[in-house]
């Protein structure tokens, strides 16, 4: 049996709900078709923006939406997307596909949806092919609040007020599509950029930096050396791909070894979230920076037949653990970690939502999102959790990866992914100096490939979990294979 202690008298850091954030990108079906049908187009929508995919949204709880890139962001030039529709300008989205970019969702229709999602905004600007100016005065016609050209330019295209822009990225992914810099000379244009980001009125922005790929630790020590004094979070991507950048793998046709060659990638960003932050650590010892995992997910081959610059893959339990145990690792990293945005929301890599023509349906790793809202804005607990370890491909991880948090009630959630294919674990859990009164919980399971249809949409959805015992002061549970089961604990 596997011990588990949760100690609420260990009370870690808030567990910021931007954590549970997510991407849009000008990329493939997720902003047109996705999040944006028009208001001509015979699928519901409130101008513009589809009814259902707004509603599973709000109900998921999504925080905070960055957009609109991605590699895009640095080709975008945002007054290419204002005005009457009719004139936009059309532009060759030459990273995604080659295809028309008609520019008909530009920064009015981004905050429109914003607005009806109820969740804040994460804007990303153009370092690679934009200007200084052409930033400058984005963040004027977005949020100043008086007499400027830029706030006279919103005003005629029907916005009086200003908007609130939380985050802005001061460029996407500079040491690759957005402009191949070396660390050095990106952080020296990050500092110039950033200088005209200006906050207008109440709105103070939360400056985005370009930060690394993966396992660069060398960008995030030379940026962080010549930047650190104006960042407030450093960005890190980080991509699970089972196979390699030419040949990823299917997203659901995969035998035991390849699932576990996933997990055991996806399990790899605890150690390079450790690393990068010992390295922001050496020139910020008072933690003032943040890291922000503003991309993160699954990346396998494209399905069979589309377009393969639209990144449309299928979504099984297999992303659900990977969901599961990348979210448990970003609440370990509370104190450090403020926001995460899963790429992408609809249609695109691990995207919570597929659609096709007037369908929706909801992925595996919808699920894990919503079955976690109850952390948000929880008080991350000490917890430890004892475990076998799996070994695959020379990386290592326990089985079960799991995270505890508390609300403002006394009311811990405790999340535990079992990512054994074969052992249902028994789990002995023991919550420190607490009498437990009653245990509620929830599990999402299946076979590793199994997945949600247009034609069978709930083969992969959560249930009431009670394979669980009350003990004085916590439970006994059997954790089934290939799940993610969340307690909610009271005292
Ligand atoms: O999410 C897809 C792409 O992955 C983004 O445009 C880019 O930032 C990253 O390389």
């Amino acid at each position: 049996m596997e011990k588990y202690l949760i100690n609420p008298n260990q009370k870690i850091s808030t567990i910021n709900k931007d954590i549970y954030g997510h991407f849009s990108e000008h990329l493939g079906r997720c902003i047109h078709e996705g999040l944006y049908v028009g208001e001509n187009l015979d699928i519901p929508n409130v101008n513009g923006m589809r009814k259902d995919v707004v509603e599973a949204l709000k109900e998921m709880g999504i925080p905070v939406l960055r957009w609109p890139g991605g590699c895009f962001a640095d080709e975008y030039h945002w007054k290419d997307g204002i005005g009457p529709k009719a004139n936009r300008k059309k532009m060759i989205n030459t990273h995604w596909g080659g295809v028309v970019e008609d520019n008909s969702f530009g920064t009015h229709e981004f905050f429109e949806l914003c607005e009806q999602l109820g969740c804040e905004a994460y804007v990303n600007g153009n370092v690679g092919s934009g200007t200084v100016q052409e930033m400058s005065e984005w963040v004027e016609y977005m949020t100043f609040d008086g007499v400027s050209p830029m706030a006279e330019l919103r005003k005629a295209n029907g916005r009086e007020k200003p908007w609130k822009v939380k985050y802005f990225g001061v460029g996407n992914e500079n040491w690759g599509c957005g402009g191949n810099f070396l660390p050095e000379d990106y952080a020296q244009e990050f500092l110039r950029y950033n200088t005209y980001v200006r906050n207008y009125g109440d709105n103070r922005i939360y400056r985005v930096c370009c930060g690394p790929n993966a396992e660069d630790y060398h960008w995030t020590d030379k940026v962080m050396w010549r930047a650190r004094h104006h960042i407030n979070g450093l960005s890190l991507h980080y991509y699970t791909v089972p196979g390699s950048w030419e040949k990823k793998g299917s997203s659901t046709q995969f035998n035991d070894d390849e699932y576990y060659t996933t997990v055991t990638k996806a399990y790899k960003i605890d150690e390079i979230i450790t690393r990068h932050i010992e390295i922001m650590n050496k020139y910020d010892p008072e933690h003032r920076v943040d890291l922000i995992v503003d991309e993160w997910g699954t990346w396998f081959d494209v399905e069979e037949g589309t377009n393969p610059g639209f990144l449309y893959q299928q979504n099984t339990m297999r992303d659900a653990m990977v969901a599961g145990l990348s979210l448990n690792i970003f609440n370990k990293h509370s104190d450090r970690i403020k926001m995460a945005n899963i790429a992408q929301t609809v249609n695109v890599l691990q995207a919570v939502a597929l659609t096709d023509g007037d369908e929706m349906v909801l992925t595996p790793t919808y699920h894990i999102f919503k079955m976690y809202k109850q952390h948000h804005g929880n008080t991350l607990l000490g917890s430890f959790i004892t475990s076998e370890k799996i070994e695959n491909g020379g990386l290592k991880m326990p089985e079960l990866i799991e995270s505890a948090s508390v609300d403002e009630n006394g009311v811990i959630c405790s999340t535990i992914v079992n990512v054994s294919l074969d052992k249902t674990k028994e789990v002995k859990c023991q919550v420190a100096d607490s009498a437990v009164k009653r245990v509620v919980a929830e599990i999402l399971t299946g076979k590793a490939d199994a997945h949600n249809t247009f034609e069978n949409k709930n083969d992969v959805v959560t249930s009431v979990f009670t394979d669980f015992e009350l003990t004085e002061d916590g439970f006994i549970a059997k954790i089934p294979p290939c799940s993610v089961v969340k307690f909610s604990i009271e005292k």
